[in-house]
């Protein structure tokens, strides 16, 4: 884990409310794994006191050894409104990489990930590590999930490394109208994949969870809930965790990524 300040590349939108960031990062980021975050704060110390969390959506290396983390965020209040106003050649104060990850491998040879809006953030790097390892990633697919078609984001990354994507949309302005838990349901009544890897809101995740423990199928969710230390130090993350597991996790220290089995439901 490191603190730094860092140069901003590049900060552009990609719909939806979204911008996808491009940061100067230290050389350790070279090896971050997908499912882990960062933390931002402005430089100056201006703006909320807390740092605000932040999954890698990518890992840019370069030839000539430098490297380039990528976030993709949703502006919703102060911070990101903030954020999504500066230019390349601004600073934020970056730290990390913090958290566990997905903890899938090649050996994992059917993978779908489900994403809810901005969740595909970091899914998309676990898709471009996977390809990278040499996985088959047109024996993968992205089920992705909106209210409209504008939550739709980033879908291409995934078809690019020739996953099928299945996108759903509340309103039915784009894929399949209704939520993405059906055609994920009905694709794994048919051929079950080897595992389930899901990022989004907690109803859709707990969803997920459901539908993968029903199937007998190992899902790894990523929860995105509301940081406040950042460090294990106070319950501003805590979920409610069941089973044998049953107790309570912090989302900052022990994960962001869980085995689905342990949400409650
Ligand atoms: C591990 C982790 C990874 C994350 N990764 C991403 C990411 O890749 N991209 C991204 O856009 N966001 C991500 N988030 C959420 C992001 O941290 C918040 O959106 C951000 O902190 C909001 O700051 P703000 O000052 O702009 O909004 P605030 O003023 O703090 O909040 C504005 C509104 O959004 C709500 N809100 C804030 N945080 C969350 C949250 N986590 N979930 C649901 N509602 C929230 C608040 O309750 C409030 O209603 C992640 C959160 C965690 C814990
Ligand atoms: S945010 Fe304080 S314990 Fe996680």
């Amino acid at each position: 884990m490191i603190q730094t300040e860092t140069v901003i590349r590049a900060n552009d939108p990609v719909g939806g409310g979204c911008r996808r960031m491009m940061l100067d990062a230290p050389p350790e980021y070279g090896n971050a794994r997908p499912g882990q975050f960062v933390t931002l704060r402005f430089p100056d110390g201006s703006g909320p006191l807390l740092r605000r969390p932040f999954s890698i959506h990518g890992v840019v290396k370069a030839a000539d050894g430098t490297v380039g983390v990528e976030l993709l965020y949703k502006v919703v209040g102060g911070f990101t409104q903030r954020l999504s106003a500066m230019r390349p050649g601004g600073a934020v104060d970056l730290l990390g990489p913090l958290g566990n990850d997905f903890g899938v491998d090649a050996s994992a040879r059917r993978v779908w990930m489900v994403a809810g809006g901005i969740g595909a953030a970091p899914l998309a790097f676990l898709a471009r590590r996977l390809a990278e390892m040499g996985v088959d990633m047109a024996s993968c697919a992205l089920f992705m999930g909106g209210r409209s078609a504008d939550d739709l984001i980033s879908t291409e990354r995934f078809a690019d490394l020739g996953m099928a994507v299945h996108a759903t949309t509340e309103d039915g302005g784009a894929g399949e109208a209704g939520l993405v838990t059906a055609p994920l349901a009905r694709e794994a009544a048919i051929s079950p994949p080897d595992v389930i890897c899901a990022c989004g809101p907690m109803p859709m995740l707990r969803a997920v969870a459901g539908i993968a423990e029903a199937r007998g199928i190992p899902s790894r969710v990523s929860i995105e809930t509301v940081m406040a230390c950042g460090l294990g130090a106070c319950l501003g993350c805590a979920v409610e965790t069941a089973g044998d597991e049953k107790g309570y996790r912090h989302v900052c220290r022990d994960g962001p990524v869980f085995d689905g089995g342990w949400l409650k439901r």
